[in-house]
């Protein structure tokens, strides 16, 4: 059965990558939540989308040269004006306590170092879901490939998954080459056959961002492993019209 994961929480309907946008998906009955990671100037890991502050709240700068005590004051309600001054940027860990209260939810965490490179954003991350217990539930992504490698050296036992735009060719071959269990691809490099082939070979595949109920139908349709929208609630309605009693 399709899963469903809760892109940067509910982030259609709610602040991206806050507290609340995370609570919302998981309230609407998502399986899960998919998060991006990037590091503070005195090394904590904040759950922000980009590498600056200045789309998603009212401050201005690169993370990388912000201390969390600065990025902890700002306000990340970004466009939704109901939320005003009650999001904040999450810390990872704050974000991993609450998640492991949930009942089996998954998490998956991007590892947002494509661009800049936070020397020790693997180990950092892989520690904080060891403390926290989530070995089983956590999912760590990355466009940076060398990273997820890394990651897999340091914790064999946690899923690692390809995030991808384009036509890969055979992913599933390319995922088992790096150690991968999951490919992320973008939707429009998706095809019923990559599905088929991929979980042959044990690979789960997840499309992002998938936010048409058409989209969203023919995925569960084909039996896809998960999918992740910005728009959790709509995506169960959806699987609920599609699943047989
Ligand atoms: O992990 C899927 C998706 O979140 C990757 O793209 O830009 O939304 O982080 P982006
Ligand atoms: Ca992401």
């Amino acid at each position: 059965m399709t899963l469903i994961f809760g892109h940067r929480g509910s982030a259609g309907n709610y602040p991206e990558n806050t507290m609340c946008s995370f609570i919302a998906a998981s309230t609407a009955g998502a399986d899960g939540i998919e998060l991006d990671v990037q590091m503070t100037k005195d090394g904590e890991l904040v759950v922000i989308h980009d590498e600056t502050v200045d789309r998603t709240t009212n401050g201005t700068g690169y993370v990388k040269d912000l201390t969390y005590e600065e990025i902890s004051q700002l306000d990340a309600s970004f466009k939704f004006t109901q939320f005003k001054d009650s999001a904040s940027v999450p810390m990872l860990n704050e974000v991993l306590e609450w998640a492991k209260q949930q009942d089996q939810l998954l998490i998956n965490i991007e590892l947002k170092n494509g661009i800049i490179d936070y020397p020790g954003i693997e180990e950092k991350t892989i520690e904080l879901v060891r403390n926290n217990h989530l070995v089983k539930q956590v999912i760590i992504s990355s466009f940076n490939h060398y990273s997820l490698v890394k990651c897999k050296e340091i914790s064999p036992e946690i899923e690692t998954a390809v995030l991808y735009m384009e036509g890969l060719f055979k992913p599933w071959a390319y995922a088992a080459n790096i150690g991968a269990k999951g490919l992320h691809p973008y939707y429009h490099a998706v095809k019923k056959e990559i599905i088929l082939q991929s979980q042959n070979y044990g690979v789960a595949v997840r499309p992002f961002t998938v936010n048409e109920p058409a989209l969203m139908e023919k995925l569960i349709k084909e039996n896809c492993t998960a999918f992740f929208t910005d728009f959790p609630e709509l995506a169960v309605k959806v699987k609920t019209e599609n699943t047989p009693l």
